[in-house]
């Protein structure tokens, strides 16, 4: 293993390696279930990682949890390190689309059934997996940008007749933001006056948001929208704008997907003036799949995250029950 990943009990209280031998056993408080996570790269993640372990101790699943630190290297090791300890079942949101089928084959020969939770891979043997639990991120990517098309006046901040949207994308590769890009541009297309002018990724974190939002404002001049595929690099670039004496909100338009507490502060305060939701509580849901899949049940091949969306107002009444 290398020092890259972080692998650890998810709940001290269920430490220990698997007893479960390959295939499981059925009863729930028998499970172990290995958990290869992305890594910590934002508010989102955070939230369903806490939402994973609670939901693990509430269904009684021993969970051996695993932060990847955003690679895929790191990701597999994991996975390998869960069939040697021959877990019951293994779950895993897989930080790139491509490039699992030699592990997932492995896990398959082990008889240990995967379930894809939050992001899906890119293969053509659905035999790999399970189910895929998940947000519809094509969707995302379309309300984002119907918004823009629906606001084209008020976007419209340079009063040109043309609105420039800049992208901070997601992590190179990783499903969220291809297909996000794509539901982006399959509703800005509508509007000729409506186009991306640069495009860069900053990594789902908040810290790329705010270099690659830092460049663009040296690059592009008249930018009119920011879409940024998550609220952290959202803050990134309000903080990037905010140094160059401008105001987010008023002098550049800002859309981010995800709502999580502080880009819905963010929201409510007028700097980010939408947010497409993206929910990362997804671990009961996943906790019952895995109960139905380690006793053989059929279990739908896609389960979706039913979503919203927000403006300012709709932020402000949501805010004090947030719970991320
Ligand atoms: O895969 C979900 C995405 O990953 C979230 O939108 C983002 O915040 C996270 O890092």
């Amino acid at each position: 293993m290398s020092a890259g990943v972080v692998l650890a009990s998810g709940l001290a209280a269920c430490g220990g390696s698997s007893d479960g031998g390959s295939g499981g056993s059925g009863g729930s408080g028998d499970i172990t279930m290995g958990f290869a996570q992305v890594g910590a790269e934002s508010g989102w993640r955070t939230a369903n990682t806490k939402s994973i372990q609670a939901s693990a101790k509430d269904a009684g699943i021993k969970l051996k949890f695993s932060d990847a630190q955003q690679k895929q290297e790191n990701q597999i090791k994991a996975i390998r390190s869960y069939i040697q300890q021959k877990v019951d079942v293994i779950a895993f949101s897989p930080v790139v689309e491509t490039g699992w089928d030699t592990v997932l084959q492995e896990a398959k020969r082990a008889k240990i059934p995967v379930i894809l939770t939050d992001r899906a891979v890119d293969s053509s043997d659905k035999s790999l997996y399970k189910t895929f639990l998940g947000s519809d991120f094509v969707l995302e990517g379309n309300k984002a940008g119907q918004w823009v098309v629906d606001n084209a006046d008020a976007n419209d901040v340079n009063k040109d007749g043309k609105i420039n949207v800049v992208e901070i994308q997601g992590t190179t590769g990783a499903a969220p933001a291809i297909d996000r890009k794509k539901g982006f541009e399959d509703k800005i297309s509508a509007d000729p006056k409506i186009k991306v002018v640069a495009s860069q990724t900053g990594d789902f974190t908040r810290d790329g948001g705010k270099k690659v939002m830092e460049a663009f404002l040296k690059s592009q001049k008249d930018i009119d929208v920011v879409f940024a595929h998550n609220d952290d690099e959202g803050l990134g670039a309000i903080e990037a704008i905010e140094a160059a004496g401008k105001k987010p909100g008023v002098d550049i338009k800002i859309v981010t997907i995800d709502a999580v507490k502080d880009g819905m502060t963010a929201l409510s305060e007028g700097k980010i003036n939408y947010i497409v939701e993206c929910n990362p509580l997804l671990g009961p849901q996943l906790m019952d799949l895995a109960k139905q899949v380690v006793a053989g049940e059929d279990v739908p091949a896609r389960v979706e995250t039913k979503e919203g969306e927000f403006d300012q107002e709709q932020a402000k009444a949501a805010l004090p029950n947030r719970q991320y």
